[in-house]
């Protein structure tokens, strides 16, 4: 209200000059999503002994602050027990913060949980929503129902997905019987059905082969440009959020370590990339391109390790040029050691 105020009055006093007023209040309304030092503490009790407790306070979530404006989409990564499903949780409604300030479309999420519901979509990739013992159509069908969606919008929404995420031929297929990945596509159509305006994605990709995660990431990609769906995804395949992502949150210990673009958190960890190659025989260790180095072999297969920011087709070729090369793979580094690394290079600082 101040702020209104104070932008319809350019000449008024106070803090700031209008245009900064009303930049503010822009940015409040744009703020999607808001954490202002938001805390989640558990309450463990555990058996030590014969009519023995011990009462323990896990602090899963602790001090966290951050916004995530309208149509982002954020990566939200850390290893596990970082508190990243909690945050997730706590955005839904599920759980209530135990101290601080969380808003997601300007509703506190644990006082107006079923208000927020219509406005968010959330898929938790270690647990389906979906019906195990239906039909995937059933399980549509309330939702259809259980979130009162607009039968046209329903229709075009459910068909759009059906198309999108390939499910024709899964509809009547009771959820119980669906592979892994097509439950994933299952879970996540169920999630977009009322148009929600920000999708929370706990591990979508967990466990899918290459073909379902591209299927995955694809999808996200259209739905974010051509709605503008705000997406904050967890994950610990960090290509997800290469493609996906333009930002990437670390999360460790329920405390922010890092906000920023990905690339960043690479040269702030100056992480490695694993090239995998087969020879046709056992052979002393690759003489490769500075900075790429051996670091194992085994028979007729080595590793070399080469920084992320760097291109393997280059470091690929100049190999294959030398050596009889039968077969390579890149693998990418895990959340963990960019982590590490990262950690590593705080305490040398
Ligand atoms: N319901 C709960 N009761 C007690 N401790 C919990 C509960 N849920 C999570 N925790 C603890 O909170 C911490 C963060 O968990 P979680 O948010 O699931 O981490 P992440 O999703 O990053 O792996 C962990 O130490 C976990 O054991
Ligand atoms: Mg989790």
């Amino acid at each position: 209200m101040a702020r209104t105020a104070e932008a319809a009055d350019p000449a008024g006093p106070g803090p700031g000059t209008a245009a900064g007023a009303e930049a503010a209040a822009e940015a409040e309304a744009d703020a999607f999503i808001e954490l202002d030092g938001v805390e989640k503490v558990f309450d463990v009790r555990r058996k030590t002994g014969f009519l023995k407790r011990e009462r323990r306070q896990v602090r899963a979530v602790d001090g966290l602050s951050f916004t995530v404006s309208r149509g982002e989409m954020v990566g939200y990564i850390g290893p596990n027990g970082a508190g990243k499903s909690t945050t997730i949780k706590m955005l839904t409604g599920i759980l209530t913060p135990s101290g601080g300030r969380l808003r997601v479309a300007g509703i506190d999420p644990s006082r107006e949980r079923i208000r927020l519901a219509h406005r968010i979509g959330v898929v938790f990739g270690q647990r389906t929503t979906l019906w195990w013992d239906l039909p995937l159509i059933d399980s549509y069908r309330l939702m259809h129902r259980m979130y009162r969606i607009p039968d046209a919008r329903y229709r075009e929404n459910l068909d759009r997905c059906v198309e999108l995420l390939q499910l024709q031929e899964l509809l009547d297929v009771p959820v119980r019987q669906l592979s892994l990945g097509q439950r994933m596509r299952g879970d996540i159509a169920a999630a977009l059905l009322h148009d929600p305006e920000v999708l929370y994605l706990d591990e979508p990709t967990i466990g899918l082969d290459v073909v379902s995660k591209a299927k995955v990431r694809g999808f996200l990609l259209d739905l974010n440009a051509e709605r503008g769906t705000t997406v904050l995804l967890t994950t610990h395949d960090l290509q997800d959020i290469e493609q996906l992502c333009s930002r990437v949150m670390v999360i460790d210990h329920g405390r922010l370590m890092y906000d920023g673009r990905l690339e960043g958190l690479h040269e702030a960890g100056e992480s490695e990339r694993t090239l995998v190659v087969d020879l046709e025989r056992e052979l002393p260790p690759i003489e490769a391109p500075e900075p790429a180095r051996v670091v194992r072999v085994e028979g007729p297969r080595q590793w070399l390790a080469f920084p992320a920011s760097e291109s393997a087709a280059g470091l690929a070729a100049g190999i294959a040029a030398r050596y009889p090369l039968v077969d390579l793979s890149v693998r990418e580094p895990d959340i963990e050691s960019v982590i590490a690394k990262m950690y590593a290079e705080r305490a040398g600082a």
